[in-house]
Order: C-alpha cells, then structure tokens, then sequence
C-alpha cells in the first residue's frame, strides 16, 4: 500500500471521510488563528513583496487531496484554482504519488544534461508523441518563465531576429526575457531599464467591448505594427501568443484569430510561438488549445500541470525550428542545474498517463459546458457581471461597473456604453468566497475577474455546489 493509500485509510479510521470529493467542512472562520500567526510569523521571514498578509487572507495550506484543500486551521475546502491550474489531475493523484515515492527511493536527483536521468528520457518520449510534429524536439526547463525565454532565444537563433510581437494582456512570466513579453504595466514599471525594448504589443480582441468586430480591429493593429517594423527594417522574429490568454482574465479570441495570427506570421517570416503554459493538458476540453482552432504553431511552451505538481516547463518544435540549437559542443548553451530532474519527470510521466486513462480533456470538455451554461443562466441577470467565458474548465467571471460609474471610455459601434471593468472586484469576490470555504483567484489587469481553473478531476457534486456559492455570492456583492 502506498503512503497515500495509508494516510487516505488513517483518515477514514478516524471516521473523516478523506479528503477529494468532499464539500467544505469550516471548524474556524478563514484565516482562523494559526493561519493569523503564521502569517505574522512570515512576515519576518519572507521579502515583504512575495506573499500579501492581511486580516483576511490568506490560509497556509496543509494538505490537498483531489479538488480539496485542508489549512493549519483545520478547514477544508473546495479549490476552483487547482493551485494556478497545475493540480490538473487533482492534488497528490495517489498515481502520481506512487511514481513519486518510486522515484525518490531510487534517484532523486540526476545531471540532466550531462549523465540523463532515465526517467528525462522517458517523459521525452512521451511528450513527444502528444506534440503535432513527427520529429520534435524539447529543452526542458523548471519554469514557465524559463520556457518561454527558451522560446524567445530559439527564435533568434532561427530567425536571426529579437524582435517579438506580444499581445496586450499577454502574461508570460518574470524572469527579464519573458517580462520584456509579458504586458502587464504593474511588472514592468519597475524594472524598464533592464527590459529588451524590441517587443510590440498588438492589442489582443476584446469582444466584452468591442464587439463582433473585435477580432479585425486586433488584426488591423497587427498588421500596422507589422508593417511599422517592416519599414524600420527590423521585423520580428516571433510572434508570441496565449491561444487563450490566461492570467488577463480567461480571454477567448474569436475563432479564426490565431489562424490569422499564424498566417501573418508566415508572412514576417517571423516563429508563430504558443504559449500553452497555462492551457495546456486538456484544461480547454483539448490536450491543447491549440487543437480547437487547427493551428499549429512553430513553437510550444508547456509547463504548470505538465509536472503534474512539481516544477517542470518545456520549450518544443519540430526538429527543424530547434536545430537552430547547434549541437552540443560539451558546453549545453541553455541548461540549469535541475533540467531533467528525475522527480519531475517521474511526476510528469504519471500525469500524462493519467491525462489519458481518465480522459481529462474530454471530462474538461463536459463538465466545463455545464458549469458554464449554467454559471451564464443564472448570472445573466446580473448587472454587474460583464462576461462569463472561457473553455473547458477554463473560466472566468469579469466583473464590471453599473449604474453612474458604468461608461468606460469612448463608445462601440452601437453607440452603447463600454462596459467598466470594476477594479479589485475578484479579489473581494475571492475573500468572500474563501469564507464560505471556496478557493478561486482574482485575474485581469484590474484584478476584475475571478478565474475559475478546478481539477479537472472535481466531482459534479463539488462544482454545483460550488456554482451555488458562487452565484449567490455574486448576487450579493453590491449589498
Ligand atoms: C501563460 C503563462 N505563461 C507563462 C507563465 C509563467 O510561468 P511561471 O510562473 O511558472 O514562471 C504563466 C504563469 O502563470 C502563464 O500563465
């Protein structure tokens, strides 16, 4: 019996019904106390900037168990977050585990890139027969953000360009590489004289607001930047672009944009990059996105649920785009001491088997249709709620102003007011929500979204009753 299958017994001996399917159980109003003194304790720990302590938030975690969560205070919640969409396949997946507790009896870690793991060639191979190339190639790497600046030194090498084209909205992590991508202003700001100035930013459609013509008005632009470069003689070497962009607020272009995109970057000549951290491994209803609109890009960043828990990213393409790289000369140009690390690995392997065993995507697909339909039934009424969307078990709720203060600026086509985004909204809605012992994260450059991204294993008793709080919630924010 493996140690998961102990702790899942010792619990329900105990007579408490174990962790994952069940409904939330609070024993202490959240933060409760030890959650309080904990935060007051990292306080004098942690940099001021990493974690937000105040009276409300946030909870320590202490276990996890398929779609529940238990803090130090003892409650247990229902998570809608799945820990920023990695815990695809539920937390600690007692398959996952097994692999893990297999793996860390026999090597824990490895050189990745000098004497390979066994298990770094394994989940090579079968990432490689998941990616739509017949001969891909893939560096690995430990973070999203590390993948994408794979991506991003892939594309020069190729191209023998640096420019690149992101997106409005488009978040694609920290490290400066990727930060000079990434287009929220509140990153960036502090740290300008360190960005690479050579990336564009092409508004991403925005059909809350504008429209059916969202989508040719985000290309118009495109094309003028595209264009602008081409005169200044310094075309881009990548056109960087979340299928869905995520972290902006669970955005979905219009179907044919990419499509568009990728034509355009044929025409620049230009890596049509996607990065898929974040959608990746049937979140969408598809093992990628991707997929849903027949595109297929140059490169493919990968990362989150991929570890299936633990830290794992990855840059892909076809072998022609990736041998840009030259071989290996003794010295990898691009490696990190813990490339190919045979836990992450071990986990990642468990998680694509059990990607395709449980058929996530297709479970995303079926239970993502319902709890949005059913989220856009009941919340239609709702004045302030602009917008339920996504795909799969990719959601999100934007929240927006009503009554004096609802016109944005400028008008649409039909001469109806924009809608407003209410700033801070979803993470009023997420404190309040975590008191009724439900997890979700705010999202959107205003924090005017909540982002719903569960296990893709939740139980249908766990998301209705999740879709009741929720609704309930919404209703009441104005009260
Ligand atoms: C689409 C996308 N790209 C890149 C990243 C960065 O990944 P990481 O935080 O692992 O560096 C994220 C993280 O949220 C993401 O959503």
């Amino acid at each position: 019996m493996s140690g998961a299958e102990q702790r899942g017994r010792r619990n329900t001996e105990l007579g408490e019904e174990p962790l994952g399917d069940r409904l939330p159980t609070l024993v202490a109003e959240p933060p409760g106390p030890r959650s309080l003194e904990m935060g007051e304790r990292l306080g004098e720990v942690e940099s001021r900037n990493v974690t937000f302590l105040g009276p409300e938030f946030p909870v320590f975690w202490s276990e996890a168990r398929g779609a529940n969560v238990r803090d130090v205070d003892g409650n247990v919640y229902v998570d809608l977050t799945g820990a920023f969409g990695v815990a695809a396949a539920g937390h600690a997946h007692p398959r996952i585990v097994a692999a893990l507790e297999a793996q860390s009896a026999r090597l824990v870690h490895g050189m990745g890139d000098v004497h390979p793991p066994e298990g770094k060639l394994a989940f090579l191979e079968h990432l490689g027969a998941l990616v739509p190339w017949s001969e891909p190639r893939t560096v690995l790497a430990s973070s999203g953000s590390e993948a994408v600046e794979v991506a991003l030194k892939t594309a020069l090498l190729a191209t023998g360009r640096s420019g690149v084209v992101a997106f409005t909205g488009g978040y694609h992590g920290l490290t400066l590489g990727a930060l000079s991508t990434t287009a929220r202003e509140d990153f960036r700001a502090p740290f300008l004289p360190r960005l690479p100035r050579d990336v564009s930013f092409a508004p991403f459609p925005d059909s809350l607001r504008f429209g059916e013509s969202a989508g040719r008005a985000a290309l118009d632009a495109l094309d003028r930047i595209l264009a602008e470069l081409e005169e200044r003689g310094t075309p881009p070497g990548a056109i960087l672009v979340e299928p869905i962009q995520g972290r902006a607020g669970v955005r979905v272009p219009p179907r044919g944009f990419l499509g568009e995109v990728a034509r355009r970057a044929r025409d620049a000549e230009a890596l049509l990059v996607f990065d898929e951290i974040f959608t990746g491994f049937g979140r969408t209803g598809s093992i990628f996105a991707f997929e849903e609109e027949g595109v297929v890009p140059d490169l493919l960043c990968l990362g989150k649920a991929m570890g299936g828990g633990l830290p794992l990213s990855a840059c892909v393409g076809p072998r022609e785009v990736m041998d840009a790289w030259p071989p290996s000369a003794g010295e990898a140009l691009h490696t990190s001491t813990f490339l190919g690390h045979p836990l992450a690995c071990a986990s990642a392997s468990a998680f694509l088997d059990v990607m395709e065993e449980e058929a996530l995507p297709e479970r995303a697909r079926l239970e993502g249709d319902r709890f949005r339909s059913r989220l856009r039934d009941e919340l239609e009424a709702c004045p302030w709620v602009g917008e339920v969307r996504g795909r799969g078990l990719f959601l999100g709720v934007e929240l927006i102003h009503t009554g004096a203060d609802a016109e944005g600026e400028g008008r649409d086509e039909a001469s109806s007011p924009r809608p407003r985004p209410w700033a801070g909204a979803g993470a009023h809605l997420a404190t309040r929500l975590l008191r009724r012992g439900l997890l979700v994260l705010p999202a959107g450059d205003r924090g005017e979204v909540v982002e719903l991204t569960p296990p893709l294993t939740i139980d249908r008793r766990q998301l209705d009753w999740a879709g009741s709080v929720l609704v309930e919630e919404i209703h009441q924010l104005r009260r």
